[in-house]
Order: structure tokens, then C-alpha cells, then sequence
């Protein structure tokens, strides 16, 4: 009895911790499925010594308390959570269980499936079919005022259609697509910043910033699943009748559900989930199973924590364990030393993988990972893999732990961690890696878009002592190259060419290019717009900065330092000599354009030939278009590059329009949509 209450006690400590870790950090220490574990243990002692069980017990609640700087909002019907079943014999256990509860002279009962989505729960609250308040889970009681984040997400109607009753709470889940999460740690990676662990956190953190613009910047999306308060609304009878008249509301509500009469099916439909999961853009960790009868629902009603009419079946975790070959250390543009785990290749996650990062010396520290050992492997949100430990019954003897390089493995210069940080970095501004990826970056398309300088050009270059900084991309010597092999007059002369288109570039290009920290495609063209010369931004003071709509103190600062370091003042004037351009675009009198898409929202996906996706979506704002991330009921138009997947079947399900390259140029210059 006395290690009963220990190991209860124990268990409550830790999942204390890891729902602070998990709901409130967003940042889990331990996979899902281990904190089911720790809770099923929980239960299961509960469940043999009835007279320990406390209110406050992990077993009794929905989830984490809600964080404080956001305000309250009181749940007027509680958000509750789902019981779970592991395994095909759970889920026919708790079908047994409802059968067995409703007794015999019930009706047969239909049980309606959905995907079970991989986000942040949120109850949207419509009064008139007005949004008027956006709230998250919490504790399923109280939850954070999230409204002005959600507003900027374009999944969530402002408005409903006709006929939305008086008043209408909608929970859901919001989610980053996978799609967009990878474009987003595809920016963070050309901005030189952070990338970012996986889409539920991402999520999580971005519904979660005190700046609604920081999460209008990410593309978060919407699926909604079950009502919460409403007022004189239309009888419902049946769960899935329900979810197809929030669809007719307006609201977004996906497509993968199912409504089964035999439990046979409903096992072999989550077999079929399995094995699609893969296909989604957007991340399920199981099926939901529901009593599609609502009158027999409130006949089952709810235990402290869950609804009895539903269970979640979790889909099993993608976790493999392979060997982990070494651990390196990659040297990043800014000199971020990042050390990764070179692995046998595993299959994991829908595909191979033979590299992961590890981010810092703290997490292989806390990981404890060395060379030699068998690791378990996650692909962590199915798009970055992650190595989670290792597996210490299968660690040779001799085995040590890996200590952080102290030199840089590409200059040989010292690797520093500054105090505070988690990071370490290669001390050496000349470092070649890190020239190497500040002219890359300089050179692509979001910035200068050199042509002709991609990865091979630019190492050959560094590596010649042709180029050391940015500004000599202005000042290169081309009787040199015309010299060596492999570079023609032609080719010598489009390089001559592409550096002279570049000269003419805009301020905001230039901005962007020049990797200051915080400083991204939108926060460059703010500057630039802000300021209009380089000149008039050089000599701003952090006030002046910061008194910017849409930036604040981090980038402030972070901008006027740059400025005023003595190598980076250098540059400019470098860059001013070569007769690089320092306007902006307004300024510099781009070609003034009509605002021939004005009211009209065009989602942009895949690659095109002729401009970036950025491009493509600058002309679309400068022609009075919005441009958002993702494909809505009130998307004008869908312009698909190639490679578009999922925005594509999006558009086509929803009816909209959809235009190829010659297509779009037209609509760029007529507002037109072709009949
Ligand atoms: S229904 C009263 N349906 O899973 C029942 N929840 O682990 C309310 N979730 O808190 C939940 N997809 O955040 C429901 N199709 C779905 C869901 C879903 C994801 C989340 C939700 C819930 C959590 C429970």
C-alpha cells in the first residue's frame, strides 16, 4: 500500500511536469505515447486504491491550467478531453462498454469516425454569426483569451453564412499543414534563424504569441468538430448531421469522416487511416470515434474527464531504432555550430532518414546519445527527424560520452558558447562556411537573386579567394574566371549581367540579403518602406526603429546594432561605391501598378517558373490582392506551380478556380479570371 502511494505520488509529479512541458512550454520532453503510459499507470493504481484518489489529481482533469497573459475566459460548457484506446482490443472494449451501458432495449447504435487532428483545441464563440471570442482548452473550465490571434487565421470565418443562430460555440482544433510548416522552417533556415520541431508546437506557440501580427505571419489553419454552447439552433440528431451543418455555416470541416454501423468496419477504417496517414497534409495522431446518436449520447453522458460516447484511437507512434554512426557538428551562416547525428538509414515517419539534428550541446548532453549506440529515432511531426535516446540495455562497454568539438571543423577556429545561450559559434567571421552561406544567401531569390550563383559557383569562388564578403559580388574579376575552365564568354558575361541587374535591386531586397538577425523578406520590406533610404536608416536611433508599425524592440535593436558594427558599416559603404541601390521600391519609382486585384485573395503553391513564390505573392499584394497560405472558401483563386499538392485538392474540392503560370500573368495584368 505504502509503494502505491509513493509511486502515485510520484506519477502526479511527473505528469505535473510534462503537461506544464507540453501545454504550457509547448516544447514535450517525452513522446505521447510514454505520457499515456505514465497516466494508464496512474490510473490502473487509482483504479486498485479508490480511497487515494485526490480531486487534484492528473486523472480528474482535462489538462494544463491556462497560462496567465492572456485573460480568462470561462467555458460556459466545459471542454473536456478523450479517454484513449491503444489498440484495436481497447477500442472493441469500450464499444462493448457503450453497448453494455445503453442495455438492450437501446436502438443499434452508428458509430461515426473522424480523424483525430494533431493541434491545439479552441472553442470559437459566434454571436449573431459574428466571431466574438476565441478561447483555448486550458483546464477545460478556463481557458486563455486567444481571440485577435485566431481572427488572423483565414480557415476561421469572421462571419458565418445565413441562418447561424443566436448564439454558437464551435471547438475545433487549429493546426499548421505540414506544408506550411515546412515552408516556414524553409524561411527560418534562409533567414539564418531557428527552425522549428513540428507542426503541433509550432501551432501551439504561434496561436500563443502576445502579438497577434507574429501569428498572422504563420499559416495556421482550422478543422472543426464539435459544438459547445449553443442558443435556438436547428434540432441535431445525429453527430455527423451536426458537423455537416457547421459545414454549411461556413466552417471548415474535414472531409475524412465516417459513419459505420458494424464495429468490424469501424476496425478496419482505422487500419485504412493507418495506413494513409501519410497522404494528409496535415498531421492525425488517431481516429476519433463517436455515438453518431445524440439522444443516446446524453444517455451515456460524461466521467470527470471525458465524454463516455467517444474514444480516441491513438495511432501508434512513428519510432524506429537504428544505429547512430556519429555526431557531427554543421556550421551554419551565422556560425551556429549545430551538432547532428549521422545514422544508419531507417526507414521512419513515410520516409528514409540518415541525419537528424540535434540542435545544442545541452539536448546530446541531456540525451546523453554517443557514437555506437542504437538510438530510438521519431520522426518528429512526420517532417524533422529527431533522435529521442538511447537504447541503453544495447550501449558497449567501452562507451563514452561525446564531448562538443572546441574547433570549428570547416576554419579550424575556436567554437564559443556565450554565456546564457544554447547555441555555440564558429568565432570567425571569415570562417569559409559561414562567407560561404552569407553570399548564398545574399544571392538568392528572396534577396539579390543573382543568377548564376548557385551553391557550386559560390564555394568556388570563396575557395579561390575570389569572394570574401557580400560586396565583392559587385567588384569580381572576371579576366579571372573568363581563365579557368568551364567558363565561357557567354557564361562570364551572364555573370557580368546577372550582378548588374542585382546593382538595381531594392532597398528591401538588400535588407533581407544581408542576413541581420530578425530581419526576414517582411520585416526588410517594412524597413525599407519605413525609411526609404539606406541613409535615412543608418542614422535612426532604436526608438525610431521600433516606433515602426509591426516591429518591435528584439528587431529594433538587433537592426541598430548591425548598423553600427564597424564591419557591417564597411560593407554598406562598399556596396554604396559599387553603386548598389539603397531606395526602396516606392522610392526607386518601381513600375507603378494598377490595383487590379483589389478585394480579390489569391493563394499562391508549388514552384513557378518565372518568379518565387514571394514574388508571386508581391505582385498579388502590390496589385491590392491579399495573398494568404492557405486555400479557403474565399480564395479567389488558387495560381498552381508545380508541386502544388494539397492546396490543389483543397481548391478543387472547394470549387476554386485554378490558374497556371500564363494564366496568373494575365490576372497580374487584367484582373481577369479566365471564363
Ligand atoms: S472531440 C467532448 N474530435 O483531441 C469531446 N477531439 O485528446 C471533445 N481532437 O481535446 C473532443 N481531433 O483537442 C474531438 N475529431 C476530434 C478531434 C479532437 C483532435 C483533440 C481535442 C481533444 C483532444 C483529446
Amino acid at each position: 500500500m505504502d509503494g502505491a502511494a509513493a509511486r502515485i505520488d510520484e506519477l502526479r509529479v511527473l505528469i505535473d511536469h510534462h503537461d506544464q512541458r507540453y501545454h504550457v512550454d509547448d516544447a514535450p520532453e517525452i513522446p505521447d505515447a510514454d505520457y499515456d503510459a505514465l497516466l494508464a499507470e496512474l490510473r490502473a493504481l487509482e483504479a486498485e486504491h479508490p480511497d487515494l484518489v485526490t480531486p487534484g489529481s492528473p486523472t480528474q482533469r482535462a489538462g494544463a491550467p491556462a497560462r496567465s497573459t492572456f485573460a480568462e475566459v470561462a467555458h460556459r460548457v466545459p471542454m473536456r478531453s478523450l479517454d484513449n484506446a491503444f489498440d484495436v482490443d481497447e477500442l472493441r472494449a469500450w464499444t462493448e462498454r457503450v453497448l453494455r451501458r445503453l442495455g438492450d432495449d437501446a436502438p443499434p447504435v452508428a458509430w461515426a469516425c473522424e480523424l483525430k487532428f494533431d493541434g491545439l483545441a479552441v472553442s470559437l464563440r459566434y454571436e449573431d454569426g459574428v466571431l466574438v471570442q476565441a478561447a483555448t482548452r486550458g483546464d477545460g473550465r478556463v481557458g486563455e483569451d486567444v481571440t485577435a490571434n485566431v481572427r488572423t487565421i483565414d480557415d476561421v470565418p469572421d462571419r458565418l453564412a445565413d441562418g447561424a443562430p443566436p448564439v454558437v460555440e464551435v471547438r475545433g482544433e487549429v493546426y499548421m499543414g505540414l506544408t506550411a510548416f515546412a515552408e516556414l522552417n524553409a524561411a527560418q533556415e534562409q533567414a539564418g534563424e531557428k527552425t522549428y520541431v513540428n507542426p503541433r508546437n509550432t501551432a501551439a506557440g504561434s496561436l500563443r504569441q502576445k502579438d497577434a501580427a507574429v501569428t498572422a505571419t504563420r499559416d495556421l489553419s482550422f478543422w472543426a468538430y464539435q459544438l459547445g454552447e449553443v442558443v435556438d439552433g436547428p434540432e441535431q440528431d445525429s453527430h455527423l448531421g451536426t458537423l455537416a451543418w457547421l459545414d454549411a455555416l461556413g466552417l471548415p470541416v474535414d472531409a475524412h469522416r465516417a459513419r459505420f454501423d458494424d464495429v468490424d468496419d469501424v476496425v478496419a477504417h482505422v487500419a485504412t487511416v493507418e495506413a494513409a496517414r501519410h497522404d494528409l497534409d496535415y498531421e492525425i495522431d488517431g481516429v476519433v470515434v463517436k455515438v453518431d446518436d445524440l439522444a443516446l449520447q446524453d444517455e451515456l453522458g460524461f466521467t470527470a474527464r471525458a465524454p463516455r460516447w467517444a474514444i480516441a484511437y491513438k495511432l501508434p507512434p512513428e519510432e524506429r531504432t537504428t544505429r547512430l554512426l556519429d555526431i557531427e557538428v554543421s556550421i551554419g551562416p551565422g556560425g551556429q555550430a549545430t551538432p547532428f547525428a549521422r545514422l544508419e538509414p531507417v526507414f521512419v515517419g513515410g520516409s528514409t532518414v540518415a541525419a537528424a539534428t540535434l540542435h545544442n550541446a545541452d539536448q546530446v548532453a541531456a540525451k546523453d546519445v554517443r557514437p555506437g549506440d542504437v538510438v530510438v529515432v521519431r520522426k518528429a511531426g512526420d517532417v524533422i527527424p529527431e533522435v529521442l535516446r538511447p537504447v541503453l540495455a544495447e550501449r558497449s562497454a567501452d562507451s563514452v560520452p561525446w564531448t562538443f568539438p572546441t574547433d570549428c571543423p570547416a576554419c579550424g577556429g575556436p567554437l564559443v558558447r556565450p554565456e546564457g545561450e544554447a547555441a555555440t559559434f564558429c568565432a570567425n567571421h571569415a570562417c569559409p562556411r559561414q562567407v560561404r552561406g552569407r553570399i548564398e544567401h545574399f544571392a538568392s531569390r528572396g534577396a539579390m537573386d543573382l543568377e548564376g550563383f548557385g551553391e557550386q559557383r559560390v564555394d568556388l569562388f570563396v575557395s579561390e579567394g575570389l569572394l570574401v564578403d557580400v560586396a565583392g559580388v559587385f567588384a569580381l574579376d572576371y579576366d579571372r574566371i573568363a581563365a579557368w575552365d568551364g567558363f565561357g564568354e557567354t557564361s562570364v558575361e551572364n555573370l557580368r549581367r546577372a550582378v548588374d541587374a542585382a546593382r538595381d535591386r531594392p532597398l528591401g531586397r538588400l535588407l533581407f540579403g544581408l542576413r541581420i538577425p530578425h530581419v526576414g523578406t517582411t520585416v526588410a520590406d517594412v524597413l525599407a518602406s519605413a525609411f526609404g533610404h539606406l541613409d535615412a536608416l543608418v542614422v535612426a536611433d532604436v526608438e525610431a526603429i521600433e516606433a515602426v508599425e509591426g516591429l518591435g524592440p528584439i528587431i529594433a535593436t538587433s537592426v541598430h546594432g548591425w548598423l553600427r558594427e564597424e564591419r557591417n558599416a564597411d560593407l554598406l559603404d562598399r556596396l554604396r561605391t559599387a553603386g548598389v541601390c539603397l531606395e526602396a521600391a516606392e522610392a526607386a519609382g518601381g513600375d507603378e501598378v494598377e490595383p487590379v486585384l483589389a478585394g480579390m485573395s489569391v493563394v499562391v503553391t508549388g514552384t513557378l517558373s518565372s518568379r518565387s513564390r514571394d514574388e508571386a505573392k508581391a505582385a498579388i499584394v502590390a496589385r491590392g490582392g491579399k495573398s494568404p497560405g492557405s486555400v479557403s472558401a474565399k480564395t479567389t483563386a488558387l495560381v498552381a506551380g508545380e508541386g502544388g499538392g494539397s492546396k490543389l485538392a483543397k481548391a478543387e474540392d472547394l470549387g476554386v478556380p485554378v490558374l497556371d503560370e500564363a494564366a496568373f500573368e494575365r490576372l497580374l495584368a487584367t484582373g481577369e479570371l479566365p471564363a
